[in-house]
């Protein structure tokens, strides 16, 4: 069912710190922070070639980010994201097997415009899982820091 690995999200206090400790220090390819209020976050991509990084700040009052840095001060890995190619019949098999679907079930733009849902992370292993649907043609070619696709 999934594809690529599309990114790892970490939760970070400072995202400007954070992104410039991966440019410089790291010598990481890293983008231009995004705010997406809609999920309570500011993000920077690092593309890492294989695939990408997200960091995350949390943004407004609701964000669920900042419950996490609540319980991980330091941040810590947030979620993975795995690309499908189709996110409904994804849905009906892991819901069909047991898995939670996270909100209402139904599949959210996510930070690269693309239709995504999350899964409880108690259902895996203690890990919080995105997928992201990708077309087939699209997974696996390399992307561009802030060119989402
Ligand atoms: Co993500």
């Amino acid at each position: 069912m999934i594809g690529r690995l599309n990114h790892i999200a970490i939760a970070v206090r400072d995202l400007a710190g954070a992104a410039a400790q991966y440019r410089d220090l790291l010598g990481a390819h890293v983008g231009q922070p995004q705010p997406l209020p809609e999920h309570g976050v500011t993000v920077v991509f690092i593309d890492t070639g294989n695939s990408k990084v997200e960091l995350l700040e949390p943004l407004g009052a609701n964000s669920p980010v900042a419950a996490f840095l609540a319980k991980n001060p330091s941040g810590g890995m947030h979620h993975l994201c795995f690309e499908v190619a189709d996110l409904q019949a994804a849905a009906n098999v892991l819901t069909a097997g047991g898995a939670r679907i996270l909100g209402d079930g139904t599949p959210k733009l996510g930070a690269h415009g693309k239709p995504v849902l999350f899964l409880h992370p108690k259902d895996f292993n203690g890990t919080l899982i995105e997928l992201e649907e990708i077309p087939l043609h699209r997974q696996g070619t390399r992307a561009v820091p802030n060119d989402p696709r």
